[in-house]
C-alpha cells in the first residue's frame, strides 16, 4: 500500500514559441505530450515500475493556453485496479504579466504498469486518507467502468447493419447520404 502522496507531481514549462499554432495559441498536441510524461512520473513512482499509457479520458480544453504562460500540470493516483492506475492531471496557465491563473484541462491518464519482460505488474494499493481522495477514487471507479461500456459498446459491428438500418440511425443527424453511383 502507498499512499497518494508518495508520487504526487506536479510539474512547472514555460510555453516557449516553438510550441504555437498558426493562431498563435499553443498546439493541444504539445500539451497532452508534457502531460503524458507528468502522468508517466507519476504513475512509474506509484507502481515503481515502468509504465505504459492505455487510455486518455475526458481530455477537454477549456481555453487556450498562450505563448509565455506557465503552464502547471498536477498529477496525481485517483484509483488503482489491479495492473492499471487513473493518474488525475489538473492544468493551469499563470500568465507572468497579469499575475493571473487559468484552469485550462483536467482530465485522466490510465497507466499500466510492466515489468521487464513486458508483461503486466500488480500495482501497490493506495492509502485513502481524506474526503476528497475517496471522491477521486470513486469517481475512478466509474471512470473505469463507464470506459469499459464505452469499449463494449463500440464492438458493435456497425458494418454488418444494412444499408436502410444505418439511414434510420442517421435520419435525425446533420448529413445527406447519397452514395456515388
Ligand atoms: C492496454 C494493455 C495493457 C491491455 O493488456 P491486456 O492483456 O489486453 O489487458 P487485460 O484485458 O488483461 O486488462 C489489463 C488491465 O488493463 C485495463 N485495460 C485494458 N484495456 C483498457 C482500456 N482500453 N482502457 C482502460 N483500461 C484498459 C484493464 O481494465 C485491466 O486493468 P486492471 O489490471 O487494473 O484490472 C495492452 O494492450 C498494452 O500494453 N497496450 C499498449 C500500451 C502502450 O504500449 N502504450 C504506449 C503507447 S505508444
Amino acid at each position: 500500500m502507498k499512499t497518494i502522496a508518495e508520487s504526487e507531481t506536479i510539474y512547472t514549462e514555460l510555453m516557449i514559441p516553438s510550441y504555437a499554432n498558426f493562431g498563435g495559441k499553443v498546439h493541444g498536441g504539445i500539451i497532452l505530450s508534457i502531460m503524458d510524461k507528468v502522468a508517466y512520473v507519476c504513475a512509474s513512482k506509484h507502481s515503481g515500475s515502468y509504465v505504459v499509457t492505455v487510455a486518455v479520458e475526458g481530455v477537454e480544453f477549456l481555453s487556450p493556453v498562450e505563448v509565455g504562460d506557465l503552464l502547471t500540470i498536477k498529477a496525481s493516483i485517483n484509483y488503482v485496479g489491479n495492473t492499471t492506475m487513473i493518474v488525475g492531471m489538473r492544468t493551469e496557465c499563470f500568465n507572468p504579466r497579469t499575475s493571473h491563473t487559468r484552469h485550462t484541462n483536467s482530465c485522466y491518464f490510465t497507466m499500466a504498469a510492466k515489468n521487464d519482460d513486458g508483461t503486466l505488474k500488480e500495482v501497490p494499493g493506495l492509502i485513502i486518507s481524506n474526503h476528497q481522495q475517496l471522491v477521486r477514487f470513486c469517481e475512478g471507479k466509474l471512470i473505469r467502468d463507464l470506459s469499459k461500456k464505452k469499449r463494449e459498446a463500440l464492438k458493435n459491428n456497425f458494418a454488418e447493419y444494412k444499408v436502410e438500418e444505418l439511414k434510420e440511425l442517421c435520419s435525425l443527424e446533420k448529413c445527406n447520404v447519397e452514395f456515388l453511383k
